[in-house]
């Protein structure tokens, strides 16, 4: 196994993003990836100095500069470890260890992506609409559905308006954009375009990814999805993460190893 060296990066940015303080991003400087950082990779971070809490956190990369080593992540606080890190400071030196995991794949041209962000599921996916339209993706050929309960559960609207892609907010509640559940948000404006061959790329909630699957299965539409699962390790070590494969019936996978990206119909979610 490749040897892991944690590093440490300092804390330049640690900013609420929405009124009831609920998400934030974080951004580091000097991050001196061990390989290339790609759409869908994580990092284990440690949220606070000491032995306490034990564990690292892991994040999805939701930006990187390649040029500066700015790492971005997008947290939602959601338990004691989130909490912590919403007490750092700027100037605050964090240790962390990544990239980990793979990596979306990148459609052909001829494909339609079909981008499903459910909650604090966006991160990763924020990351790879804006590195396919960097990759000259023509941002039409790219529908990006973004769900949550409330209007309060959009962020980062600005930014993903100016990547230019087709951008279909929904939410459960109707207080902002399509109302309902992002699936039916996807079935509601994709069945205009029978004929095209979409590329589905999911995050979120366990349930939405699950929905999401039978669909696509149902559709026959390719595509992936990234897996959120407890990760002592982060390493394929522990067994700590794993899930039941769909592909290939009474094995397991592990999350931090073997994804977290799967393809469509290999987990059972
Ligand atoms: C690949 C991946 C990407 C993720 N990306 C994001 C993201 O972009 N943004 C985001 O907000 N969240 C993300 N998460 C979830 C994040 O890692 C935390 O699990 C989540 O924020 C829980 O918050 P907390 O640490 O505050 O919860 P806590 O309440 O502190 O912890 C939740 C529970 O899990 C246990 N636990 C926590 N960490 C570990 C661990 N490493 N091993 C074993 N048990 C543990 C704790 O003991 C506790 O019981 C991601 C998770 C994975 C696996
Ligand atoms: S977290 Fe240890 S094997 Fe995945």
């Amino acid at each position: 196994m490749k040897k892991i060296i944690p590093q440490r990066c300092a804390v330049i940015e640690n900013r609420r993003l929405d009124k009831a303080g609920w998400y934030y991003r974080l951004r580091l400087s000097g991050f001196v990836p061990s390989r290339a950082v790609y759409p869908g990779h994580f990092v284990h971070l440690k949220v606070a100095p000491g032995l306490d809490p034990f564990f690292r956190r892991a994040f999805s990369v939701s930006d990187f500069d390649a040029a500066t080593g700015a790492l971005e992540i997008i947290y939602k606080v959601a338990g004691r470890g989130t909490a912590l890190l919403r007490e750092v400071r700027p100037g605050t030196m964090l240790d962390l260890i990544g990239p980990l995991g793979n990596r979306f794949t990148v459609p052909p041209k001829s494909q339609t992506a079909v981008i499903v962000a459910g909650g604090v599921g966006l991160p990763p996916l924020a990351f790879l609409a804006r590195y396919l339209i960097d990759r000259r993706h023509d941002p039409k050929t790219v529908f990006f559905f973004y769900g949550g309960r409330s209007k309060e559960d959009l962020i980062d609207l600005p930014r993903l308006r100016r990547m230019g892609a087709n951008l279909i907010l929904c939410t459960d509640d109707g207080s902002r954009g399509f109302k309902g559940m992002v699936t039916e948000a996807v079935i509601h404006h994709l069945s205009q375009f029978d004929d095209r061959r979409f590329h589905v790329y999911g995050c979120g909630p366990e349930p939405m990814l699950a929905a999401l699957q039978e669909l696509a299965l149902v559709r026959q539409w390719s595509g992936e999805m990234s897996l959120e699962a407890p990760m002592p390790c982060g390493v394929g070590v522990c067994l700590g993460c794993i899930k039941p494969s769909l592909s290939a019936p009474g094995s397991y996978v592990r999350v931090c190893h073997d994804g977290p990206v799967f393809k469509i119909g290999e987990v059972q979610l």
